[in-house]
């Protein structure tokens, strides 16, 4: 805890400096290997901030085991108050954007699509709230570190323009991040704290769970959300990413990272029963929605084949505010 205090009284004499100078204040990158306590010093850097009534800006980017919404999604809040132990981060509306999958590698191409949107409106809302400009950004990542993800982690720091990476007890990819980031961005090595407890696929899987859970009933079960018909017609799903082509089957100079982006209309199936769908706000359009923020999730609980209709699950009763919906491969079956 020594060690955390510290770090926090480091940026908060970086957050009294931009108050002064009205520049920006410290943006701050958390990496390392999974179960290593990244989230959790994440929620303690950005707690401590807010009770110096600073409003941090959190993005989580970890789309297995986020915080801020469902799994299969990265999202940004700007924190008010501090994280609470048993309610989470108190209501506050995130910036949620879709990108389907529980792990960044099932579709990177789209993942790094997802966060240089995501840091754009982030840009965007500091240079509107001089407040949050100055308490800066926490930024918590996923656990891969190497090869692609090790890409991906330089990715998130220029993209985000982070000048501070905590790096958790991983001695390579200090090492590595010393050699390829610029000057101005400081590399901190922390050890990991003796208390992280490793987390088994099966806790993860449940914790995903009841994240979904969490999102429709509330963690006191303090919400009741809705079911309600909505017919095949009135819906365009889409699934982002084509079927792997060899090269030889693909367009003359089109590149399947192309593909990896490219929105495919799905024909209503009993194969989305029980999947996760982001519905995208607004009207404008199946291709600008993947890279805005979502305004919520449902589920499809079942599909009518006979009259052309699904039971879905909704936070809020019909109609569904868009048409658009994004399916993910997060499933939820609604079995108390
Ligand atoms: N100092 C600590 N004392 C006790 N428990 C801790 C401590 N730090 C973390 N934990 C617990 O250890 C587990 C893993 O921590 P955390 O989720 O922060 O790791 P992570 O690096 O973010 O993992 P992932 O790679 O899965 O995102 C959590 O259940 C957390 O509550
Ligand atoms: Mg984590």
């Amino acid at each position: 805890m020594i060690t955390y205090m510290n770090v926090h009284a480091a940026l908060e004499q970086l957050r009294d400096q931009a108050a002064e100078k009205s520049i920006r204040g410290p943006r701050v990158m958390i990496a390392g290997p999974v179960d290593v306590g990244k989230s959790t010093l994440s929620r303690i850097l950005v707690n401590y901030a807010a009770r110096l009534e600073r409003i941090p800006i959190f993005v989580d980017l970890d789309v297995g085991q986020g915080e801020i919404s469902i799994p299969g999604s990265m999202g940004a809040l700007i924190v008010q108050r501090p994280h609470d132990i048993e309610t989470g981060y108190p209501q506050a509306i995130p910036l949620v954007y879709h990108f389907g999958h529980k792990a960044p590698g099932d579709n990177l191409s789209l993942y790094t699509k997802v966060i240089s949107s995501l840091s754009q409106t982030i840009n965007d809302r500091c240079s509107h709230n001089s407040n949050a400009n100055v308490s800066g950004c926490i930024i918590n990542t996923c656990g891969w570190i190497k090869d692609a993800g090790y890409k991906s982690l330089i990715h998130i720091a220029s993209v985000f323009e982070v000048n501070i990476i905590i790096v958790i007890d991983q001695e390579r990819l200090y090492t590595e991040l010393r050699r390829d980031m610029p000057d101005f961005v400081k590399i901190i090595q922390l050890q990991k704290s003796g208390g992280v407890v490793n987390r088994t696929r099966q806790t993860r899987a449940t914790s995903r769970d009841s994240r979904v859970r969490n999102y429709f009933y509330g963690i006191d079960k303090e919400l009741s959300p809705h079911c309600f018909y909505v017919n095949f017609s009135e819906v365009s799903i889409y699934k982002i990413g084509a079927p792997e082509l060899p090269a030889s089957l693909l367009p003359l100079g089109m590149v399947m990272e192309q593909g990896e982006t490219k929105l495919m209309p799905m024909v209503p199936s009993e194969a989305l029963r029980y999947h996760v769908l982001s519905l995208c706000a607004g009207e404008r359009g199946a291709e600008k929605s993947v890279y805005s923020p979502v305004s919520g999730f449902i589920v499809i609980t079942e599909v009518d084949m006979e009259r052309s209709r699904f039971m879905i699950l909704s936070p809020a009763p019909a109609p569904l505010p868009g048409k658009i919906l994004l399916d993910t491969d997060i499933t939820f079956m609604d079995i108390k």
